[in-house]
């Protein structure tokens, strides 16, 4: 099985497969085959508490920064990546190709932070079994020796930023710069993942590098400057394995066939560009109105690579005082609450527009007991700046999220049938893209570091870790 080999042979495996080809990310699923059939293993108690506790540990975050720089146009496309959910619903990932020959690398897509990075073959700590980069492999690589350093809610990767050409999804950007990470934070990755795509804002990337999806939608290669994430829900099926079909996620387009009704679109508050931020604008437990905090204390980053939903403690308290026999986590668990397994459980979020439902599904963590069990809204402390609430893909699994790049802002709309029926639906891991153009660009910038990322820490991606256990490794950075 890929994960079980040493570095070196999966990343020839990965080049043999690719050598010649196009993007073509996941060229090395027949081999990684074996990996789809392994279940992932019961959790105990303790093991959930390790996590919750883990899961909590740290956030850190900023806004700042300036407006991106337009790049040069060509052809305009759309193009779809089909997604992996792995662990239940822990994350979401999809494929890209890197370099010359092109060598395909599986990612985690985040809306939440804004730098693209992927371990180094060099990687010593927190790479182990994932398949890694390898520079010396890629006539077009630029080693540009400047340090990259990037903080998460659920790590850290620390290594170099380096020039390559990046491709997904039909698209391609000549000079993406990314970093080339040696250090990473246990946990972090995943094994068959990567890295990490930040699709956030060019404002809160830690390299000041464009991000890919920037450079392609701010030069009218697209022929919507949209994103689009369709997401799958696996959480609490027991026959779910370690990955599974995960969704879609679309760049230059929406596909109608995943939504019904109107896309409702709400701007990113004037001056906010950095997260994708809305102002949560009301939410209701069991059809009853809990009152949520206004103004700054509203904003909340629509993040595709974060779990869970986190928010303010108050507004977490009074959201489970609906809920009759539910109580407060301790020790490991503290932040979280617990509730009685026999309630169904419907919260309803509004940004500014409609109200969407939150499945009672995805509010259903895991069950700890017979009777007992995790709620998947939890109390998030951020300072400074940063938002007050993280919507993670606890959420985002019941809506068609769409990333605006023009006028900044999101759009939800409910999921078609046929979006529905890829719930909990066993199948294929996707192994390649669907691309309907290829289309190249040069990115926007010099790239590399600007003055206004340097060496700040930025968050985004916070804890995609329902599904693994962090047993007793804690944070090896
Ligand atoms: C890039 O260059 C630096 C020295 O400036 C070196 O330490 C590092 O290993 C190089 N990284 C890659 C991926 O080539
Ligand atoms: C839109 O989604 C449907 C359903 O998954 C899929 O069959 C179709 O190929 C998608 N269209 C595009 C252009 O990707
Ligand atoms: C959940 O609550 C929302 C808002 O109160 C309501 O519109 C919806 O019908 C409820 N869903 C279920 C399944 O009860």
């Amino acid at each position: 099985m890929l994960s079980m080999l040493p570095c070196t042979l999966a990343l020839l495996l990965l080049i043999t497969s690719d050598a010649y080809a196009a993007p073509h990310p996941s060229a090395e699923a027949g081999v990684t085959m074996n990996l789809l059939r392994k279940p992932h293993g019961r959790r105990t108690v303790e093991d959930w508490g390790e996590w919750a506790r883990s899961h909590r540990e740290m956030l850190i975050a900023k806004y700042g920064g300036t407006p991106p720089d337009p790049p040069s146009t060509r052809k305009r496309a759309s193009g779809t990546n089909l997604l992996v959910n792995q662990n239940a619903d822990s994350s979401y990932y999809g494929s890209l190709a890197v370099g010359t020959p092109p060598v395909s690398y599986n990612v985690i897509l985040d809306t939440g932070s804004s730098d693209l990075w992927l371990a180094d073959s060099s990687c010593s700590t927190g790479c182990r079994s994932v398949p890694t980069f390898d520079a010396a492999s890629s006539s077009s690589f630029k080693n540009l020796s400047q340090p990259f350093d990037i903080q998460y809610g659920s790590g850290r990767a620390i290594g170099v930023l380096g020039q390559d050409s990046v491709q997904m999804a039909g698209f391609s950007v000549a000079n993406q710069v990314f970093g080339v990470c040696d250090q990473v934070s246990s946990g972090l990755l995943s094994s068959p993942v990567s890295g990490l795509l930040g699709l956030a804002w060019q404002t809160i990337a830690s390299s000041g590098a464009t991000p890919f999806w920037q450079t392609l939608a701010g030069s009218g290669t697209w022929d919507t400057p949209v994103m689009a994430f369709q997401l799958t829900r696996f959480v609490n099926d027991n026959s779910a394995k370690t990955l599974e079909p995960g969704g879609t996620f679309t760049m230059g387009a929406v596909n109608n066939s995943l939504y019904t009704g109107e896309i409702d679109f709400q701007n990113i508050p004037s001056g906010q560009v950095s997260y994708w931020i809305l102002p949560l604008t009301s939410l209701t437990v069991q059809g009853a109105a809990v009152t949520v905090p206004t103004g700054a204390s509203a904003y909340s980053a629509i993040d595709t690579g974060t779990t869970l939903v986190g928010g303010p403690s108050a507004t977490i308290a009074q959201i489970y005082a609906q809920i009759p026999g539910s109580a407060p986590g301790t020790g490991n668990f503290e932040g979280y609450y617990t509730y009685p397994c026999s309630t169904t459980v419907n919260v309803s979020l509004a940004f500014g527009g409609q109200s969407w439902s939150i499945s009672p599904s995805d509010f259903k963590l895991t069950a700890l007991s017979n009777t007992e069990c995790l709620g998947g809204f939890f109390e998030l402390t951020t300072g400074g700046n940063a938002p007050s609430w993280i919507v993670g893909d606890t959420f985002l699994k019941n809506v068609y999220s769409v990333f605006r790049f023009n006028p900044p802002s999101v759009g939800f709309a409910q999921l078609s049938s046929a979006a529905l029926a890829m719930n909990g639906v066993d199948g294929a891991i996707p192994s390649a893209t669907i691309g309907s153009a290829a289309a190249v660009t040069a990115a926007g910038g010099s790239g590399g570091r600007s003055s206004s990322g340097a060496r700040t820490t930025r968050v985004g991606m916070w804890t995609m870790l329902i599904g693994v256990v962090i047993v007793g490794s804690g944070l090896i950075l």
